[in-house]
């Protein structure tokens, strides 16, 4: 009885994440019940590090996982009638004339009920013929098919960017997997899952090191530590790439210099490059940072960017390997020249150079010519190398966009700029066909994305969030896939098939970019984080008066840069003769990139017919809303097959977080701007909060007046602190509220140093407690402060509290190392109130 009730059993159980997108769940709700089955699998290679042994464990596991259902995995053609194949490269054996299509890591997958033929034109193209087939299955899609799937590009990298000290450089997701105290770890077992992981998305080479290189990577003890990695990616067809430090000659080559010219310099280079492949004979290749952000590079020695670039170029090409050369140089500027401009820096240093690149060097191009912002126009360098490689950088890591604490998801912002025409030559030239190198025939070209994975269960902190490490593996193969057609596939290879579950994560994750740029920073501002800081929450001011050119140009009337050629820094100029007529005119220029071509007024009417500032108060509230608006779309999925306890109350938290977040967002920037502007919000809004009581209006005991800075982060521009960091503060109050049932929200400071704790009660009967410890304890994974700002503020919320009119509200705050329990206000929002 026992057994068959267990067996009964709803298969909602717990999940931590770390199975991502592989989890091979028994399906839910399959109206079609299981397809038939071959009976056994063939996979023809039994040496285990191939990539087509990995195929045959990994169907015989997702076979079991999906239909619990037991199959042999021979390597020979001997044993069985049905079986799937798994072959290498087209033979005598398997005849299809489809297979002539088949290009470099293609793979031919052919389903005809139980007979499943799987041929990939390299091993690993058979493995990832193999991962197709089974997210059919897991996905309940048991059609027939016969498919040749061809990648649009060689090149389908990642670049993580860990440190030999076991740090992640904009790590949100825990420590490095691959890296700890200055060596390679012992374990590597996360590093085998993790290609485990990109092998199913098609990924096919990992930098594994911070493009600001360290030298000690390539040191002999270190050398031999980046072999066992490449041994644990070699089963599942993943290679190994390195960032370079441009320095290393000098920093333990004992040379003098490091000049790329310098014979001792290049034999330096030429020794480490045979020594990588002595112990790595796939090594994919090199990546280098140079001139950038203060590291080392060849101008140092007056020597150009290709000088730099082609002797990691000639090294390395006797072995097949090739250079990824990062587009990201500018110099620091000076805000009063009107003329100065950042974004036009990569095509003054590369444009000259066009055609002076080796072969196998690649420029590695940003999106945007900032850095990552929430929306940026296409990289005008794409069409400025007509005769040298090129490759698209993208960021899964969400460094200036929510840091993987707020939901949103990315492909709809690559979209922008993928689909993006240049008009290179008056015809038709995206993005998308640049950078795999079709539209300017090279044969080298592809794309590489940023990504934080870490030692978390989650991977990156944040369930969510992994759909766009999967979306980008997706494109990088088929740049031309909807973002909401990926999304599907991986909610349901997440979560579940049922249709609830599907069309609640798409219609949450769709809308969340726009809500992002909405609150955070829109009309083609920027981001608007403090870049000076931690690079995620507001600090509109931190963008100017510095010399990282990343200006707004905001005064008390004007806004925007004008990069325009006619009176501005001539950025403009830099896109082909059709993409200028439209960025030069302020009449032509979109709206959400207004003000990263034009310095106009706040009262620039635009195409919307709102003016400029009156369309940030809007925005930001519109974007909050929405934010808002997942708390409850997720919690309407409780329950509901795939998702399970654990998983939903993490995305849980991470939501109200958001929320919360959001509302800190909102207020921040439209109060910078009411403040430098003066104009009023034409709805009233801004500055007008009825529900909320600001703490420094409470009666105050063993609390003190703290003035915020910078003060747009804090409502009334002050918090609270308690006196000292060793004794208790109280802030009690009236209710003058009608009686009734709200939602009340305590908007605090969450620092890094300390968990203090709180409590709120009504008439002295507790409402609700907690720790402000999200940072101090990995809750949450987005760079800390130590500071009452825009990054540590943040709101709890007890839910459905019955409120008499006259009743004492009263919080107690309990302060812990540097943490002086600080709290902004208490909002009591009614049914349906977002304040
Ligand atoms: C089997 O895989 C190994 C390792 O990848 C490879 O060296 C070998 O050539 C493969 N054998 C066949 C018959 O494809
Ligand atoms: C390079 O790594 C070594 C060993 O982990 C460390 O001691 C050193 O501080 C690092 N250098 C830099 C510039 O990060
Ligand atoms: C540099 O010099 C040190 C000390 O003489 C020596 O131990 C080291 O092996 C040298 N490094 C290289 C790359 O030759
Ligand atoms: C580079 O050129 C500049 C000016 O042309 C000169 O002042 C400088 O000394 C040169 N630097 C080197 C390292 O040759
Ligand atoms: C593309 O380049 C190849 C050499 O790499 C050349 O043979 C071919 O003619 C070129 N095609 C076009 C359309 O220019
Ligand atoms: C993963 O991160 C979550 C919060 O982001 C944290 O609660 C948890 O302790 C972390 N777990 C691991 C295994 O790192
Ligand atoms: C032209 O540029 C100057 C700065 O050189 C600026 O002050 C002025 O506002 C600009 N004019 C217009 C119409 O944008
Ligand atoms: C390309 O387009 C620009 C802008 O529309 C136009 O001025 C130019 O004449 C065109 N060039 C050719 C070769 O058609
Ligand atoms: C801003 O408005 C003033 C007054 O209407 C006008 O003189 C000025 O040219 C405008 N500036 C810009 C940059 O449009
Ligand atoms: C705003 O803060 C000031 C102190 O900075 C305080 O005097 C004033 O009462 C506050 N206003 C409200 C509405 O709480
Ligand atoms: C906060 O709590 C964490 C987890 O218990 C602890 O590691 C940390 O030391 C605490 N911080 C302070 C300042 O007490
Ligand atoms: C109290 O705060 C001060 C100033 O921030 C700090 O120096 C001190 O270490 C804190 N005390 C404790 C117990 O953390």
């Amino acid at each position: 009885m026992l057994v068959s009730l267990l067996l009964f059993l709803p298969a909602v159980l717990a999940e931590n994440g770390r199975q991502a997108w592989l989890r091979y769940a028994p399906l839910t709700g399959s109206k079609t019940g299981p397809p038939a089955l071959p009976q056994s699998i063939i996979a023809l290679n039994a040496t285990q590090s191939s990539p087509v042994f990995t195929a045959g464990q990994e169907l015989q596991n997702g076979i079991s996982g999906i239909f619990n259902k037991h199959l042999t995995v021979s390597s020979s053609h001997s044993s069985a009638s049905h079986a799937w194949s798994l072959v290498q490269r087209h033979s005598s054996r398997t005849h299809s004339e489809r297979l002539l299509e088949l290009e470099v890591d293609g793979f031919w997958l052919n389903v005809k009920g139980s007979a499943v033929q799987i041929v990939g034109q390299s091993d690993r193209g058979a493995l990832y013929g193999a991962f197709e087939y089974l997210s059919m299955l897991a996905r309940g899609n048991f059609s027939d098919v016969q498919l040749v799937s061809n990648p649009a590009a060689p090149v389908r990298w990642v670049n993580q960017w860990d440190n030999m000290d076991g740090s992640i450089t904009r790590g949100f997701g825990g420590a490095s997997i691959f890296f700890d105290n200055g060596v390679i770890v012992s374990d590597l077992t996360r590093a085998a899952e993790y290609a485990r992981l990109l092998s199913s998305i098609r990924i096919n080479a990992v930098v594994v090191n911070d493009v600001n290189a360290n030298f000690t990577t390539i040191q002999p003890g270190n050398l031999q530590g980046i072999g066992r990695i490449a041994d644990v990616f070699r089963p599942y067809g993943v290679q190994v790439a390195l960032a370079l430090d441009f320095a290393s000659p000098m920093e333990f080559g004992n040379l003098t210099t490091y000049d790329p010219l310098d014979p001792g310099v290049i034999q330096f280079w030429d020794d480490i490059t045979e020594n990588i492949y002595d112990i790595i004979p796939d090594f994919a290749g090199y990546l280098v940072k140079a001139d950038s952000e203060g590291t080392p590079g060849p101008l140092m020695y007056n020597r150009t960017l290709a000088q730099g670039a082609n002797v990691f170029a000639k090294a390395i090409e006797p072995f097949g390997g090739i250079v990824m050369y990062r587009a990201f140089v500018y110099n620091l500027l000076d805000e009063s020249v009107w003329t100065a401009d950042r974004a036009k820096a990569a095509v003054d240093f590369f444009q000259p150079l066009d055609g002076q690149f080796l072969d196998n060097v690649i420029i590695q191009i940003k999106y945007g010519p900032i850095d990552f912002q929430v929306r940026e126009p296409a990289h005008p360098l794409f069409a400025n190398l007509l005769n040298t490689n090129v490759a698209l950088e993208l960021q899964v890591a969400q460094e200036y966009l929510g840091q993987q604490c707020h939901l949103v998801y990315l492909p709809p912002l690559w979209d922008t700029v993928l689909n993006f025409d240049l008009r290179v030559n008056n015809e038709t030239s995206l993005v998308k066909d640049i950078i795999t190198g079709k539209r300017f025939n090279r044969t080298l070209g592809g794309s590489a994305a940023v990504v934080n994975v870490g030692a978390n269960d989650t991977w990156l902190g944040s369930h969510l969030a992994m759909s766009n490490l999967y979306a980008y593996g997706r494109l990088a193969w088929d740049w031309s896939l909807q973002p909401d057609d990926i999304l599907k596939d991986w909610i349901q290879l997440t979560f579940s098939q049922d249709k609830t579950v599907v069309d609640t994560i798409t219609q949450m994750s769709m809308a969340s970019w726009p809500a992002y740029e909405n609150y955070s920073g829109n009309l083609g501002e920027q981001t608007l984080n403090d870049i000076l800081y931690t690079h995620f929450g507001p600090n509109p001011q931190t963008l100017d008066n510095t010399p990282w050119g990343q200006w707004t140009r905001a005064d008390h009337t004007t806004i925007g840069m004008d990069r325009t050629v006619s009176n501005g820094t001539g950025y403009s100029g830099q896109y082909p003769p059709e993409v200028f007529e439209v960025y030069e005119s302020l009449e032509k220029t979109p709206d959400d990139l207004v003000l990263w071509f034009h310095h106009v007024n706040y009262t620039h009417l635009l195409h919307s017919g709102k003016t400029v500032i009156q369309h940030f108060y809007d925005a930001h509230y519109e974007g909050a809303k929405t934010a808002w608006s997942f708390v409850p779309m997720w919690e309407s999925l409780k329950g509901r097959p795939g998702i399970d306890e654990e998983r939903f109350e993490d995305v849980l938290f991470r939501q109200n977080f958001q929320a919360g977040h959001s509302i800190v967002w909102r207020d921040a920037i439209v109060n910078f701007y009411h403040n430098i502007s003066g104009i009023r919000d034409d709805a009233g809004r801004v500055g007008n909060h009825p529900w909320r009581i600001e703490a420094e209006s409470m009666e105050l005991d063993g609390y003190e007046l703290y003035t915020v800075s910078p003060f747009e982060t804090a409502s009334n521009f002050t918090a609270i602190v308690t006196s000292t960091n060793s004794t208790t503060g109280t802030a009690s109050t009236r209710i003058s509220f009608p009686s009734g049932k709200y939602d009340i929200g305590i908007n605090y400071f969450d620092m890094y140093g300390g968990n203090s704790t709180y409590t709120v009660s009504l008439n002295n009967k507790t409402v609700g407690q907690w720790e402000g410890n999200i940072v101090d304890i990995g809750k949450l994974g987005h760079t800390p402060s130590i500071y009452l700002d825009g990054h540590s503020a943040t709101r709890m919320t007890f839910k459905g509290v019955q409120v008499k009119k006259g009743d004492v509200l009263k919080v107690v705050g309990n302060p812990s190392g540097v943490e002086p329990a600080p709290l902004d206000y208490v909002v009591l929002l009614p049914q349906g109130v977002i304040d």
